[in-house]
């Protein structure tokens, strides 16, 4: 098949591209730093074209200008994961948030989240007439598979990246070329907070282990404590700079695992320039769909899988709060309970949830007797194993809630122990020890 032929005939104008979504679709856009800008640019331009539009998407790096309060009653944002540019319009003003898992919304796409148009980006064509979805790849195919209309930016700054990324030219209704450098992410150097936090989760990692870490700066702080470590493997759901950092060093070298040896396994990439051009046609990593490499049972398969992730609060029983501080949705689940539950299954393996032990600059603990009202419990009290703070490591599974009580003290802020403290000797009618 000639598929040079039906190529030029597919290649669009924005403006073209974006008459194919009618009022009342749903817009599926592709995730973290391959959202297709050009595409969001041209519907926050003629927004007023449009009536009750949704827009499903996650986190978008960078401006996405759909959110901006212009287009507020002309698109409906629908979102299981929020960041800072999302959060006020899906909370408030012009959308919805969406709990789901993040391993499931591949499932759900055409039914839950109907999906009439896929706005996404890609590599241009190879030879053969394949595109690589370069950086994300998560509900990518799902959303491409079921939509009516798919409308893909063939940018020639995305990496190409191996794994299960390609989509054919025969899968595209509309092709935008374009080059535009993907937007990146900074980490801050670890403060002395989190450089501890980092230090306590690295004593938890052994030689050999495959590991998963999360979004947020303790994620970032636990890699640079790992230099020293060997044989370690990657199964995650991002990856960022310090895993490629790592890889450099050879201390990331997938030698010891047990399913997709030798590889980085990840479903998205989010960081800075150096990671992207580290990513291009670079075989060592592999991105599959999010219900592949968050799926607890393939997670389950890696031998000494270690989970390292982020959260808000815990409450002296063990349950976590990791996406909404009240009834403030603050981010979503993402992958967390997903590789919880697939490190608890696996071989040695073992989950980690770690935190600062205050917020707002000292002034709240965040461990605490009861969660704030209205939070959502992200991680059961059943599902927990470790929590960390800069104060030390606390293993839940398997303790008594009066243990678990005692641990979590040891462990919070020396500010807030009394409180705690007295919390716990009217809770269990028995003196603290230290
Ligand atoms: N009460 C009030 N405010 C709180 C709080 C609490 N219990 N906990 C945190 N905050 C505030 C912080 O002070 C901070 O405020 P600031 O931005 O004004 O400084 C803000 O909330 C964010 O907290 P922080 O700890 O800095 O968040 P982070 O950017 O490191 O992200 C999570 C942490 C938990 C939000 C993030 O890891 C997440 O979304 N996790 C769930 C998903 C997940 O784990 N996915 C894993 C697979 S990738």
């Amino acid at each position: 098949m000639n598929w040079k032929k039906y190529y030029d005939e597919k290649i669009s104008t924005p403006e073209q591209a974006i008459k194919d979504i009618h009022d009342g679709d749903c817009v599926v856009m592709g995730h973290a730093a391959a959202a297709p800008r050009i595409i969001q640019r041209a519907m926050a331009e003629h927004c007023e074209d449009y009536n009750d539009v949704m827009i499903f998407h996650m986190t978008t790096l960078g401006d996405n200008e759909c959110l901006h309060p212009r287009c507020y009653g002309h698109f409906r944002h629908v979102s299981n994961f929020l960041a800072a540019n999302s959060r006020e319009a899906v909370n408030h003003l012009a959308g919805d948030f969406f709990p789901a898992y993040f391993k499931d919304v591949p499932e759900m796409i055409g039914d839950e989240i109907p999906c009439e148009i896929a706005a996404f980006q890609a590599t241009p064509p190879n030879d053969e007439g394949y595109c690589s979805l370069g950086v994300s790849c998560d509900y990518a195919l799902a959303a491409i598979r079921r939509a009516r209309s798919v409308i893909i930016e063939t940018n020639d700054r995305m990496p190409f990246v191996y794994g299960n990324t390609m989509i054919h030219v025969s899968q595209i209704d509309r092709i935008i070329p374009c080059s535009y450098q993907l937007p990146e992410l900074h980490s801050a150097k670890p403060s002395e907070v989190e450089a501890a936090i980092g230090h306590f989760c690295s004593t938890l990692v052994s030689d050999g282990s495959t590991l998963q870490l999360g979004i947020g700066a303790i994620p970032n702080a636990v890699l640079n404590s790992l230099g020293e470590k060997n044989d370690l493997g990657i199964h995650s759901e991002m990856f960022s700079d310090g895993v490629a950092d790592l890889m450099k060093k050879g201390v990331v070298n997938g030698r010891r695992k047990t399913i997709h040896k030798g590889k980085v396994v990840a479903t998205f990439i989010m960081g800075t320039k150096e990671l992207y051009e580290f990513v291009d046609g670079n075989e060592d990593i592999e991105l599959y769909p999010v219900d592949y490499t968050n799926n607890p049972f393939v997670i389950a398969q890696n031998y000494r899988m270690i989970s390292i992730n982020s959260c808000l609060e815990v409450d002296l029983m063990g349950q976590v709060a990791s996406e909404s501080i009240g009834m403030r949705q603050y981010s979503g689940i993402g992958g967390q309970i997903d590789f919880v539950r697939g490190a608890s299954i696996a071989r040695e393996g073992k989950s980690i949830l770690a935190m600062p032990s205050t917020a707002a600059n000292g002034a709240i603990s965040r461990i605490k007797p009861f969660l704030t009202p209205g939070s959502a419990v992200s991680t059961t009290r059943n599902d927990v194993n470790y929590i960390v703070t800069e104060y030390g490591i606390a293993r839940l599974k398997g303790r008594t809630l009066k243990h678990r009580a005692e641990d979590l003290i040891r462990i919070a802020h020396p500010d807030f122990r009394p409180t705690l403290i007295e919390e716990y000797e009217r809770r269990f009618r028995c003196k603290f020890e230290n």
